[in-house]
């Protein structure tokens, strides 16, 4: 068994089966033995995934670029700043250093207590622990995880906590007692249907608008809006090992990455009560478009050497058509009038 497996097979058999977010955090993020407080780097070829942030220097040169029209747009303070939310091996550092940088992960780096710029954070929502319910008979119950013949098991438990509940009646599908029953669609979703809700999320919606006087969320994501929630009748649970996508996110805990779809509702709108607005909401390749459109790429591909063109042109490829498809940014402002 794991270290991080021992742990939580220790907590379950003092206390019971524990909920989902609990396992996910002692997953990813015990202090010792969780998935990203561990030495072995999780990114790139040797570790289990790569983010764009590893397309250096294409990503990096094209969200300065977009950066920068931000920046233009908030008339460029002189004291703008870039706070990246999960900065991982800082790989943004030499595409952001013109402006004041601060990255922030979960063992260096102190979210500023005020500041005016952009809140860049690229796979940072969906790696914060969510809880697991399951759909009966149109009530959200709780997934929680118990430990039999040797291993993790998904249990189902009472219902959810009143804040989870409202969170899954505001940003989830409809339950059925709520739609008609007529409709096929309310009907599958009312049996079984696994969802999560991402509360952790909206805290931090919280304590960015508490800091950020004037300026940008910029968050890229796998994600879904409220409406397209009925997509994913298993929930949107993923672990990552080796560079293989694998269903059962309960097998080796601490040595595989666990992921949730980020719910971008859920964002928008909770990101209103906190003073934001939604500039856009739009696919990475939306937004690389937007970054490399003025110049039509020229900086971006300029490069001393044919080698060093040809990775270039290969890294926009790999962004445009691949994860750029996958990837959403939400775009969010926040203070100041309304931009383009
Ligand atoms: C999937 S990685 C993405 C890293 C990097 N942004 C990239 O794209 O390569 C998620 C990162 O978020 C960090 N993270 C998770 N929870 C956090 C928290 N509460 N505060 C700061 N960082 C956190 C993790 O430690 C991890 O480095």
């Amino acid at each position: 068994m794991t270290a991080a497996g021992r742990v939580l097979a220790d907590e379950i058999a003092r206390g019971g089966a524990i909920p989902f977010r609990r396992f996910m955090e002692v997953a990813l993020y015990h202090p010792q033995h969780g998935y990203y407080r561990r030495r072995k780097d999780p990114f790139g070829i040797g570790g289990d995934f790569f983010t764009a942030e590893q397309l250096q220097p294409v990503f990096g040169l094209l969200m300065a670029a977009r950066i920068r029209q931000l920046a233009n747009a908030m008339g460029n303070p002189a004291d703008f700043t870039v706070v990246e939310l999960g900065a991982g091996r800082r790989e943004m550092a030499p595409a952001f250093s013109e402006w004041r940088y601060v990255p922030v992960d979960i063992e260096a780096g102190e979210f500023p207590l005020r500041f005016r710029g952009v809140v860049f954070a690229n796979e940072f929502f969906d790696a914060l622990p969510v809880e697991a319910a399951i759909v009966r008979q149109g009530k959200y119950l709780e997934r929680r995880v118990g430990f039999h013949d040797g291993r993790f098991q998904w249990e189902t438990g009472g219902a959810v906590p009143a804040p989870i509940e409202q969170y899954l009646l505001r940003y989830g599908a409809l339950p059925a007692a709520q739609s008609d029953d007529d409709d096929e669609d309310a009907e599958r979703y009312r049996e079984r249907t696994l969802v999560e809700a991402g509360t952790e999320a909206l805290a931090w919606m919280e304590r960015i608008a508490g800091a950020l006087e004037e300026g940008y969320l910029f968050a890229i994501d796998y994600g879904y809006t409220r409406a397209e929630t009925i997509r994913f009748p298993r929930g949107t649970l993923m672990s990552y090992r080796r560079h293989v996508a694998r269903e059962d996110v309960l097998e080796n805990p601490g040595e595989q990455d666990i992921t949730a779809h980020v719910n971008f509702t859920a964002l928008e709108e909770h990101g209103r009560q906190c003073g934001f607005h939604l500039e856009s909401l739009q696919t990475l390749t939306r937004t690389l478009l937007e970054a490399g459109e003025p110049d039509q790429f020229a900086s971006v591909l300029s490069a001393a050497d044919a080698g060093e063109a040809l990775r270039r042109r290969m890294q926009l490829k790999t962004m445009l058509a691949g994860m750029g498809e996958t990837f959403r940014v939400l775009l969010a402002r926040r203070g100041g009038g309304k931009t383009g």
